[in-house]
Parts: structure tokens; C-alpha cells; sequence
């Protein structure tokens, strides 16, 4: 007799409620995503052209999350992108842009258009002298006036290690914009702008890192990682995501050998299915797990190849083995609703990656187009025709000049408006489910795993019934 193992979707299964001695909005929703990295919300943007560039990252880093920058994009124009995520927040700039004394008014005048820095400090050498500003050089009418005799000499400044408070203090006290960090032999260590103060104060659950600048990712290749890392590591990269839409195979093992014994970087490996893909990715050295074999919603390689493994049997069976070794899983595909996060993070995720719903949003780089009177956003698989044009191909092992056979197709998904209040719809689904089960953290959702398995009638009944919807909701859309 044929043996067949049964295997489970989200929408195979429910989670049983439970006791709750809490309400769903106290449920902490941080967690690990690799290494040290932590995320306030545990909800990663998929590496795809229609989905993750700076905008989005930005976006989605701001309110707890992260991105991952798709690589259909030469190895600076990726760099390049992350460079754009790590200025957007800093707390303070280890490396600010500076001018020498000696140096020229028209000298500064260039390095402020060519940077679009407005306030720099003056150094003799290493040591801080003064400061120059635009406000500085308004009436200056001779361009070859030195700096030191427009700038500013009468100090506001950090000695040492600063706090949030003595700075905040400093900057409400004196009305500055920036303010320069030195050691007490007068060296300059760091600028502090007050630009960055305000974002860091408006953006509270922000996903940021040890230097206070927000956490982002990058997707490379077996094919390109030796070229891209140099470049993504010199702007503040802070994970790789080596993507791959095999990743339990020799090729992808090598890369993260690779990637380990050339660089000090974090690495997430994937894409894998059950738990020997799992062990070998974590024996090859990756820091996370990315499991997702044909999930997606513009996925077609089940179709295409006949291959796959439902995605929460998938998800669980990865973590298992993962949980082991301390290292975390990131559910890569398929999520529809709030509920599948619930479900992911219930079968032992940490973090969930998405496509699909995020697409729609304004952040996403997916063009704009009317059909019927409605806006939508394109939306396409990595392996679709078009994508495999501009590059990914090698992500289905394809090589640079084969007949694109696509294991991913081309579309468009409605516009859903600005990230923030989507993701508020998500995480808060999130918490609510957590409530339901009675888990106050994600660590204890992970460890819950009370899953019943439910019947075409139970997802029938799940789903709103025998009823015309009226009105649409933030959370709820069916195709
Ligand atoms: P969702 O369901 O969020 O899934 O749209 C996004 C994930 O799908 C993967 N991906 C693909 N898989 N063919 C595939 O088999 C493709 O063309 C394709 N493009 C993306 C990827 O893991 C992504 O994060």
C-alpha cells in the first residue's frame, strides 16, 4: 500500500482557546529574529521587487519590523537601499560628515550639497573645534573665507557616553539642531541631531539595533553573496537572507560555509520544508531558518513540480529540530489573514515573512494601475517571467541565458493605503489570538501548539457565511 503522510495548512486547523488572566493588548509581541537581533513586532517583508525596497523598510522597521531588500537590483543599488534604512534613525552617527579647519566657506558649501548634511563639525584634526551650519554662513558673501572664522566656537557638547535624557536635556535647553560627542581629550566621537531625537520619541516600538539605527536585511545568492556582502556590510547590514527557493541543497550548505568563514554577518538560510533541511542549515551555520516550500500566493512551483509540504506542518516540523539549537524560524508564505500568524507562531515560529499583504501598501515599489475603477499594485512571484528577466532567476536555479520555465506568476492585489494602520490590524489580530489562547508572550505562543484539526465545514463556518458583506473590513477580504 502507498504510504501518504498527512500534512496541515493554516486552514486545516484552529487553535483551542484557553484560560486568560490578561487582555490581548498587554500580549508582548517581541521576538528574536536572528543572533542578537530583536524585532517589536514579528512580521518580516519578503525579498521581492514588488514588495521590499527602502521605503518599506523603513516603513515597516519603524513600527517593529524589518525588510528585506530584494536583489533584483545591481549589488551598489542593494547597498545602496540599505545605506538609505540605516540614516533614516540614528542615535548617534559614529562617523558624521566633517570639515577641517584650514578648509574654505565654498568647501563646505559643497560637501552640504553633495551629502545634504546641513551642520557640520569643524575638526583640527581629530580634535572638535567648533561647528558650521547653514545659519552660520547666511551672510557670508566671500566664499573663500576660512571656516574658522564663520563658525560657531561657543559649544553646546557631550563629553563621553551620553543618555537619551542629558541629551534631550541639552537640546530643549539651548534650542540646537545638532550636538557633537567628544572624549575627554576633545576628540570627536559622534553627532547627535535633533531630527533624530524627534523620530526616535514619535516611533517608540521602532526595530533598532546596538547603534540606535533601524534593523534591515538583504537578500543574496550562492552566485553573488562574495559581491554583495562587502558592499551591504559597509552601509550597516544587518542580516543577510540567503534566498533560495531550494534551500536544502549542496549549493546553499557551501554559500552559508561560505558566508561564515568570509564575513561576521548574520545569516538566515532558506528555504526549506521539514526538519533535515532545518539541521542541515543550521550544521552549514545559518542564524535563522526560512521555511516555505511553494506557500505563496504567486507561488506555482507545487504546480510546476509537484513538490511542497503544507506550510504549517512545514513550519512546525522545521521548528522542532530548530528549537534544539536555539534558533529561530521565520514562516515564509501563505499567511491570508491575522490568524495565520497566530497559527505560525502556535507551530513554533518566531517571525512570519509576507508578500502578498503587503503588496497593496503605498511603501511597496509594485506599480500602481486602475482596473475597473479600483487601484491595485502589481504584484509578481520571484519566479514569474518578469522577474526572472530582471535577474532572479538563479533563486529556481536557473542559469543567466536558459528558457525562463516560471515557478511563479504575475498580478495585482487592491491598494490597502499606508503601512502603519495595516500592520496595527496584523500585530493587534496577532495579540488577540494570544489573548484567546492565553499566552503573554510570543515565546509561550510558540510552546502552545493546541491545535485542533478542522473539516471543509469547520473552515466553512470560520469563515463569515451566508451573508452579503456590506461593508469591507481592514482585516477581512475574501478573493
Ligand atoms: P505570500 O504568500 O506572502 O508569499 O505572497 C511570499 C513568499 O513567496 C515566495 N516566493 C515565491 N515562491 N515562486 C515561488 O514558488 C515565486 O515566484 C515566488 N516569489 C516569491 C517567497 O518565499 C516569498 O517570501
Amino acid at each position: 500500500m502507498i504510504q501518504v503522510e498527512e500534512k496541515y495548512s493554516y486552514d486545516d486547523v484552529l487553535l483551542i482557546p484557553s484560560y486568560a488572566d490578561f487582555l490581548p493588548g498587554e500580549a508582548s509581541v517581541k521576538t528574536r529574529l536572528a543572533g542578537d537581533i530583536w524585532l517589536n513586532a514579528p512580521i518580516i517583508s519578503a525579498a521581492m521587487d514588488t514588495v521590499t525596497e527602502y521605503q518599506m523598510a523603513i516603513a515597516l522597521a519603524l513600527e517593529g519590523g524589518a525588510g528585506v531588500i530584494h536583489r533584483n537590483l545591481s549589488p551598489e543599488e542593494q547597498a545602496q537601499q540599505v545605506g538609505r534604512v540605516k540614516r533614516y534613525l540614528n542615535w548617534i552617527i559614529s562617523s558624521p560628515v566633517v570639515v577641517q579647519k584650514g578648509q574654505t566657506v565654498a568647501d563646505v558649501e559643497k560637501i552640504m550639497t553633495d551629502t545634504g548634511v546641513t551642520g557640520l563639525p569643524v575638526l583640527d584634526g581629530t580634535i572638535l573645534c567648533g561647528i558650521i551650519t547653514n545659519r552660520d554662513m547666511r551672510f557670508c558673501s566671500d566664499l573663500s573665507q576660512k571656516v574658522e572664522d564663520v563658525m560657531t566656537t561657543n559649544l553646546i557638547l557631550e563629553r563621553g557616553t551620553p543618555t537619551v535624557e542629558t541629551a534631550r536635556d541639552k537640546f530643549d535647553k539651548h534650542r540646537i539642531e545638532k550636538l557633537p560627542v567628544v572624549d575627554n581629550g576633545g576628540h570627536l566621537t559622534g553627532l547627535i541631531t535633533v531630527s533624530d531625537m524627534e523620530k526616535h520619541k514619535n516611533f517608540p516600538m521602532a526595530a533598532i539595533d546596538d547603534s540606535g539605527s533601524l534593523v534591515v536585511g538583504a537578500a543574496v545568492s550562492p552566485n553573488d553573496y562574495m559581491q554583495r556582502i562587502p558592499l551591504l556590510k559597509a552601509k550597516g547590514c544587518n542580516f543577510v537572507v540567503l534566498d533560495t527557493a531550494h534551500g536544502n541543497s549542496l549549493s546553499v550548505m557551501q554559500a552559508i560555509e561560505g558566508i561564515k568563514k568570509n564575513f561576521d554577518i548574520l545569516v538566515v538560510g532558506g528555504n526549506v520544508s521539514d526538519g533535515d533541511g532545518a539541521r542541515r542549515l543550521i550544521d552549514a551555520g545559518s542564524d535563522a531558518i526560512k521555511v516555505g516550500v511553494g506557500p505563496g500566493s504567486i507561488c506555482t512551483t507545487r504546480i510546476v513540480a509537484g513538490i511542497g509540504v503544507p506550510q504549517l506542518s512545514a513550519v512546525y516540523e522545521s521548528a522542532e529540530v530548530a528549537q534544539k539549537f536555539d534558533i529561530p524560524v521565520i514562516a515564509d508564505g501563505g499567511i491570508k489573514y491575522s490568524g495565520d500568524i497566530t497559527k505560525a507562531i502556535a507551530a513554533g515560529a518566531s517571525c512570519i515573512m509576507v508578500g502578498n499583504l503587503f503588496a497593496g501598501l503605498k511603501e511597496a515599489p509594485g506599480k500602481e494601475v486602475i482596473f475597473e475603477g479600483r487601484i491595485f499594485k502589481q504584484y509578481r512571484g520571484m519566479g514569474s517571467i518578469g522577474a526572472i528577466k530582471e535577474g532572479s532567476g538563479d533563486r529556481y536555479q536557473m542559469k543567466k541565458d536558459d528558457e525562463p520555465v516560471p515557478e511563479g506568476i504575475e498580478g495585482r492585489v487592491p491598494f490597502k493605503g499606508e503601512l502603519k494602520p495595516y500592520l496595527n490590524q496584523l500585530v493587534t489580530g496577532l495579540q488577540k489570538g494570544m489573548g484567546y489562547c492565553g499566552c503573554r508572550t510570543i515565546e509561550q505562543l510558540r510552546s502552545y501548539k493546541k491545535f485542533v484539526k478542522i473539516s471543509s465545514a469547520g473552515l466553512r463556518e470560520s469563515h463569515a457565511h451566508d451573508v452579503n458583506i456590506t461593508q469591507e473590513a481592514p482585516n477581512y477580504s475574501r478573493y
